[in-house]
Protein backbone atom coordinates (compact mmCIF):
# COMPACT_ATOMS: atom_id res chain seq x y z
CA UNK A 1 0.00 0.00 0.00
CA UNK A 2 1.65 3.26 -0.94
CA UNK A 3 1.64 5.76 1.66
CA UNK A 4 -0.64 7.85 -0.07
CA UNK A 5 -3.44 5.68 -0.19
CA UNK A 6 -6.19 7.04 2.07
CA UNK A 7 -7.00 5.06 5.33
CA UNK A 8 -10.34 3.83 5.37
CA UNK A 9 -12.69 5.68 6.97
CA UNK A 10 -13.90 4.20 10.66
CA UNK A 11 -17.88 4.58 10.44
CA UNK A 12 -18.93 4.96 14.14
CA UNK A 13 -22.01 3.23 15.26
CA UNK A 14 -24.20 5.09 17.47
CA UNK A 15 -24.05 3.40 21.22
CA UNK A 16 -27.19 2.40 22.85
CA UNK A 17 -27.45 2.05 26.58
CA UNK A 18 -31.39 1.90 26.67
CA UNK A 19 -32.97 -1.68 25.84
CA UNK A 20 -35.57 -0.30 22.50
CA UNK A 21 -39.61 -2.10 24.01
CA UNK A 22 -40.54 -4.78 21.60
CA UNK A 23 -43.36 -2.35 20.67
CA UNK A 24 -40.78 0.27 19.05
CA UNK A 25 -39.37 0.15 15.73
CA UNK A 26 -36.26 2.07 15.65
CA UNK A 27 -35.56 3.88 12.50
CA UNK A 28 -32.31 5.64 13.26
CA UNK A 29 -30.94 6.32 9.59
CA UNK A 30 -28.66 8.73 8.82
CA UNK A 31 -31.52 10.98 6.88
CA UNK A 32 -33.50 11.02 9.82
CA UNK A 33 -30.85 11.49 12.96
CA UNK A 34 -30.00 14.24 10.76
CA UNK A 35 -33.37 15.98 10.42
CA UNK A 36 -33.42 15.26 14.26
CA UNK A 37 -29.99 16.97 15.15
CA UNK A 38 -31.15 20.49 13.52
CA UNK A 39 -34.31 20.60 15.07
CA UNK A 40 -33.20 19.04 19.36
CA UNK A 41 -30.59 22.28 18.66
CA UNK A 42 -32.27 25.01 20.67
CA UNK A 43 -31.06 27.45 18.05
CA UNK A 44 -33.43 25.91 15.46
CA UNK A 45 -36.22 28.40 14.57
CA UNK A 46 -39.89 27.39 13.66
CA UNK A 47 -39.89 27.46 10.03
CA UNK A 48 -36.10 25.39 10.29
CA UNK A 49 -38.39 23.24 12.76
CA UNK A 50 -40.77 22.76 10.13
CA UNK A 51 -39.13 21.54 7.54
CA UNK A 52 -36.45 19.01 9.18
CA UNK A 53 -40.25 17.42 10.67
CA UNK A 54 -41.44 17.15 7.27
CA UNK A 55 -37.53 15.63 6.01
CA UNK A 56 -38.08 13.15 9.59
CA UNK A 57 -41.06 12.44 8.17
CA UNK A 58 -40.23 11.52 4.88
CA UNK A 59 -37.39 9.40 6.63
CA UNK A 60 -39.58 7.09 8.82
CA UNK A 61 -42.97 6.43 7.04
CA UNK A 62 -41.01 4.17 3.88
CA UNK A 63 -39.92 2.26 7.25
CA UNK A 64 -43.01 1.62 8.48
CA UNK A 65 -45.13 1.03 5.21
CA UNK A 66 -42.73 -2.23 4.74
CA UNK A 67 -45.45 -3.39 7.85
CA UNK A 68 -48.30 -2.90 6.17
CA UNK A 69 -50.47 -4.73 3.50
CA UNK A 70 -49.36 -4.42 -0.22
CA UNK A 71 -50.95 -6.07 -3.23
CA UNK A 72 -48.77 -7.07 -6.56
CA UNK A 73 -50.59 -6.73 -9.65
CA UNK A 74 -50.14 -6.83 -13.20
CA UNK A 75 -49.70 -3.61 -15.32
CA UNK A 76 -48.98 -2.71 -18.91
CA UNK A 77 -46.19 0.08 -19.74
CA UNK A 78 -45.83 1.16 -22.94
CA UNK A 79 -43.37 -2.15 -24.04
CA UNK A 80 -44.74 -4.95 -22.03
CA UNK A 81 -46.31 -6.09 -18.79
CA UNK A 82 -44.48 -5.21 -15.42
CA UNK A 83 -45.59 -6.48 -11.86
CA UNK A 84 -47.11 -3.24 -9.64
CA UNK A 85 -47.13 -2.56 -6.11
CA UNK A 86 -50.37 -1.58 -4.74
CA UNK A 87 -51.75 -0.59 -1.38
CA UNK A 88 -53.72 -3.76 -0.69
CA UNK A 89 -55.54 -1.67 1.89
CA UNK A 90 -56.84 2.79 2.33
CA UNK A 91 -54.70 4.67 4.97
CA UNK A 92 -56.30 6.80 7.52
CA UNK A 93 -53.74 9.64 8.55
CA UNK A 94 -54.50 10.95 12.45
CA UNK A 95 -52.80 14.31 13.51
CA UNK A 96 -52.94 14.43 17.30
CA UNK A 97 -52.95 18.65 16.93
CA UNK A 98 -50.97 20.62 17.32
CA UNK A 99 -47.25 18.80 17.05
CA UNK A 100 -48.66 15.97 14.22
CA UNK A 101 -49.91 18.45 12.02
CA UNK A 102 -46.12 19.37 10.96
CA UNK A 103 -46.28 15.60 9.61
CA UNK A 104 -49.62 15.54 7.64
CA UNK A 105 -48.28 16.95 4.01
CA UNK A 106 -45.61 14.75 4.02
CA UNK A 107 -47.25 11.79 5.05
CA UNK A 108 -50.06 12.61 2.28
CA UNK A 109 -47.78 12.36 -0.68
CA UNK A 110 -47.02 8.60 0.21
CA UNK A 111 -50.22 7.13 -0.64
CA UNK A 112 -52.43 7.08 -3.26
CA UNK A 113 -55.89 5.95 -1.17
CA UNK A 114 -56.02 8.24 2.03
CA UNK A 115 -58.08 9.69 4.32
CA UNK A 116 -57.60 12.05 7.65
CA UNK A 117 -58.86 12.56 10.72
CA UNK A 118 -57.95 14.73 13.37
CA UNK A 119 -57.87 14.78 17.12
CA UNK A 120 -57.09 17.35 19.60
CA UNK A 121 -55.12 16.98 22.69
CA UNK A 122 -53.15 18.91 25.31
CA UNK A 123 -51.00 18.00 28.09
CA UNK A 124 -52.02 19.73 31.14
CA UNK A 125 -49.11 21.98 32.25
CA UNK A 126 -49.31 20.70 36.10
CA UNK A 127 -50.33 17.29 35.92
CA UNK A 128 -49.08 16.32 32.41
CA UNK A 129 -52.39 14.49 31.93
CA UNK A 130 -53.80 14.83 28.46
CA UNK A 131 -57.32 16.22 27.81
CA UNK A 132 -59.13 15.78 24.76
CA UNK A 133 -60.61 19.27 23.22
CA UNK A 134 -61.94 17.30 19.89
CA UNK A 135 -62.09 15.32 17.13
CA UNK A 136 -63.14 14.52 13.78
CA UNK A 137 -62.51 10.94 12.17
CA UNK A 138 -64.22 9.74 8.94
CA UNK A 139 -66.28 6.84 9.32
CA UNK A 140 -65.53 2.74 8.85
CA UNK A 141 -62.45 2.77 9.78
CA UNK A 142 -62.59 -1.51 10.94
CA UNK A 143 -60.38 -2.34 7.61
CA UNK A 144 -57.76 0.86 7.09
CA UNK A 145 -54.24 0.96 8.23
CA UNK A 146 -54.74 3.78 10.90
CA UNK A 147 -51.54 5.97 11.27
CA UNK A 148 -51.30 7.99 14.22
CA UNK A 149 -48.98 11.18 13.70
CA UNK A 150 -47.81 12.90 17.02
CA UNK A 151 -44.18 14.25 17.95
CA UNK A 152 -43.80 12.59 21.42
CA UNK A 153 -44.08 10.20 23.55
CA UNK A 154 -43.44 11.40 27.12
CA UNK A 155 -45.48 9.96 29.87
CA UNK A 156 -47.33 8.00 26.88
CA UNK A 157 -50.79 9.27 28.18
CA UNK A 158 -51.54 11.28 24.91
CA UNK A 159 -50.74 8.16 22.64
CA UNK A 160 -53.04 5.44 24.85
CA UNK A 161 -56.04 8.45 24.46
CA UNK A 162 -55.61 8.73 20.86
CA UNK A 163 -55.79 5.16 20.41
CA UNK A 164 -58.37 4.65 23.07
CA UNK A 165 -60.66 6.71 20.58
CA UNK A 166 -59.56 5.25 17.64
CA UNK A 167 -60.51 1.99 18.74
CA UNK A 168 -63.90 3.20 19.99
CA UNK A 169 -63.92 4.63 16.39
CA UNK A 170 -63.81 0.82 15.13
CA UNK A 171 -60.00 1.10 14.50
CA UNK A 172 -58.47 -2.48 14.58
CA UNK A 173 -55.00 -1.82 12.61
CA UNK A 174 -53.15 1.28 14.94
CA UNK A 175 -49.43 2.16 14.20
CA UNK A 176 -47.51 5.29 15.22
CA UNK A 177 -44.67 7.71 13.98
CA UNK A 178 -43.46 9.64 16.38
CA UNK A 179 -40.07 12.21 16.80
CA UNK A 180 -38.58 11.48 20.27
CA UNK A 181 -40.08 8.67 22.92
CA UNK A 182 -39.02 8.31 26.34
CA UNK A 183 -38.72 4.69 27.84
CA UNK A 184 -41.74 5.34 30.05
CA UNK A 185 -44.01 6.21 28.00
CA UNK A 186 -43.41 3.64 25.69
CA UNK A 187 -43.33 1.39 28.38
CA UNK A 188 -47.05 2.44 29.28
CA UNK A 189 -48.64 2.88 25.61
CA UNK A 190 -47.10 -1.13 25.20
CA UNK A 191 -49.11 -2.14 28.27
CA UNK A 192 -52.06 -0.11 27.28
CA UNK A 193 -51.63 -1.03 23.55
CA UNK A 194 -49.47 -4.07 23.03
CA UNK A 195 -51.25 -4.09 19.66
CA UNK A 196 -50.07 -0.75 18.46
CA UNK A 197 -46.65 -0.57 16.54
CA UNK A 198 -44.56 2.99 17.09
CA UNK A 199 -42.05 4.12 14.67
CA UNK A 200 -39.58 6.64 15.32
CA UNK A 201 -35.56 7.76 15.42
CA UNK A 202 -34.82 7.81 18.66
CA UNK A 203 -35.70 6.37 22.30
CA UNK A 204 -34.15 9.29 24.91
CA UNK A 205 -32.95 8.74 28.66
CA UNK A 206 -35.58 9.91 31.00
CA UNK A 207 -38.44 12.37 32.02
CA UNK A 208 -37.47 15.47 34.10
CA UNK A 209 -39.80 16.46 37.00
CA UNK A 210 -42.46 18.50 34.64
CA UNK A 211 -42.95 14.97 32.44
CA UNK A 212 -40.79 16.57 29.70
CA UNK A 213 -38.39 14.04 27.95
CA UNK A 214 -34.58 14.63 28.08
CA UNK A 215 -32.58 15.64 26.79
CA UNK A 216 -35.54 15.60 24.07
CA UNK A 217 -36.01 18.72 21.76
CA UNK A 218 -38.34 21.01 24.73
CA UNK A 219 -42.06 21.40 23.68
CA UNK A 220 -42.91 20.47 20.30
CA UNK A 221 -45.71 22.20 19.35
CA UNK A 222 -44.19 25.75 20.61
CA UNK A 223 -41.18 24.99 18.41
CA UNK A 224 -42.98 24.06 15.13
CA UNK A 225 -45.95 27.01 15.81
CA UNK A 226 -43.35 29.86 18.11
CA UNK A 227 -45.78 29.86 20.52
CA UNK A 228 -44.72 29.65 24.59
C1 LIG B 1 -47.16 16.96 23.09
C2 LIG B 1 -46.96 15.93 22.01
C3 LIG B 1 -47.84 14.80 22.48
C4 LIG B 1 -47.77 14.94 23.98
C5 LIG B 1 -46.92 13.84 24.55
O1 LIG B 1 -48.33 17.66 22.90
O2 LIG B 1 -47.28 16.42 20.73
O3 LIG B 1 -49.15 14.89 21.99
O4 LIG B 1 -47.18 16.19 24.27
O5 LIG B 1 -46.92 13.85 25.94
P1 LIG B 1 -47.43 12.61 26.80
O6 LIG B 1 -46.83 11.38 26.21
O7 LIG B 1 -46.92 12.89 28.18
O8 LIG B 1 -48.93 12.61 26.74
P2 LIG B 1 -48.77 18.88 23.83
O9 LIG B 1 -49.74 18.41 24.85
O10 LIG B 1 -47.54 19.59 24.33
O11 LIG B 1 -49.60 19.76 22.82
P3 LIG B 1 -49.10 20.61 21.55
O12 LIG B 1 -48.70 19.62 20.49
O13 LIG B 1 -50.33 21.37 21.20
O14 LIG B 1 -47.98 21.48 22.00
N1 LIG C 1 -44.46 17.25 24.91
C1 LIG C 1 -43.44 17.87 24.27
O1 LIG C 1 -43.67 18.62 23.32
N2 LIG C 1 -42.18 17.65 24.70
C2 LIG C 1 -41.89 16.83 25.73
O2 LIG C 1 -40.71 16.67 26.07
C3 LIG C 1 -42.95 16.20 26.38
C4 LIG C 1 -44.24 16.40 25.93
Amino acid sequence: MSKHTPKPVRRKRMQRTIPIPSNVVLVDNPAALQALTVMRDERTKPAEMRAQLARLTSAIMPELMKDLIWSINSLNTPLDIAQGTYQGRRVTLVPVLRAGLGMLDTALGFFSDVRVGFIWLGRDEETAEASCYGRNLPPNLKHDHVIILDGMVATGGSTIMAVNILKQAGATDIRQLFVVAAPEGLAAVGQAHPDVMLYGPAVDERLDDRKYIVPGLGDLGDRLYGTE
